[in-house]
C-alpha cells in the first residue's frame, strides 16, 4: 500500500490500535463517540455503539494510554480494501499532537485499505485534508451547516480517476 509507512506523521508514541468494543462501558469511549457525533445525548451515543456491535461490517477501534481510551475511530467496510470512516475523535487534552493522524493511518495499514471516505463538517474536513484526502463541499444540509465529502485513495487518484 502506497505511502502509509512513509507518511510523515508526527507520531510521539507508537500506539497499538485496539478493539474498543470490550471498553464500550467506559465513559471515556462514550464521550469520544459523543465528540465524534457532535452530540451529548446518551441515547444517540448508545444507538451508535449498538450499531458497531450489531453490524458485521463495522469496527470500533482506538488507542489506549495506560489502559485509558484516548482516541477512537469507527469504520464501516464497503469491501475488502475500502471503508467509510464513520467516526473519529481524540480526547480534548490530547488533540493537535498527531494522534488522530496516526490512528487513521494505523487503521488503513491494519486492514490494507486502498480507499477511505468520510463525511464531515469544516473541522473534520480540515483534518482529513491535512491527511491528504480530497475534500469537496456537498453544500449546506441545514442552513449554515456546510458538509464535506472526504476521499483518500492509496494510489493518489480521486474518485473520477484524476489526480
Ligand atoms: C478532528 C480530530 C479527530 C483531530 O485529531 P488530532 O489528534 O487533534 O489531529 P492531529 O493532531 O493528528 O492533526 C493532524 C492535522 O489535522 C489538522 N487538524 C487537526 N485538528 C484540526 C482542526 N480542529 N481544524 C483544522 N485542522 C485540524 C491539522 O493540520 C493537524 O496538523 P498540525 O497540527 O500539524 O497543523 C480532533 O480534533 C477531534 O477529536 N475533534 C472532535 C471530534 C470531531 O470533530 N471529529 C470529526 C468528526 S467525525
Amino acid at each position: 500500500m502506497a505511502d502509509i509507512e512513509s507518511d510523515p506523521a508526527r507520531t510521539p508514541t507508537e500506539r497499538e490500535l485496539v478493539d474498543l468494543i470490550p471498553h464500550r462501558f467506559d465513559p471515556r469511549v462514550r464521550s469520544l463517540l459523543a465528540a465524534a457525533l457532535g452530540v451529548s445525548a446518551d441515547g444517540v451515543v448508545q444507538q451508535e455503539l449498538d450499531a458497531y456491535i450489531d453490524a458485521p461490517m463495522r469496527r470500533l477501534l482506538g488507542f489506549l494510554d495506560d489502559r485509558v481510551p484516548v482516541a477512537l475511530i469507527g469504520l464501516d467496510f464497503l469491501g475488502e480494501h475500502s471503508a467509510i470512516v464513520l467516526h473519529v475523535a481524540v480526547a480534548q487534552e490530547e488533540r493537535r499532537a498527531g494522534i488522530g493522524r496516526q490512528m487513521v493511518w494505523a487503521a488503513a495499514a491494519r486492514y490494507g485499505l486502498e480507499r477511505m471516505s468520510a463525511a464531515g463538517d469544516p473541522v473534520s474536513a480540515g483534518f482529513f485534508r491535512t491527511l491528504g484526502f480530497c475534500v469537496r463541499s456537498v453544500g449546506e444540509t441545514l442552513p449554515g451547516l456546510e458538509r464535506f465529502e472526504c476521499v483518500w485513495h492509496a494510489d493518489g487518484k480521486d474518485d473520477d480517476g484524476g489526480r
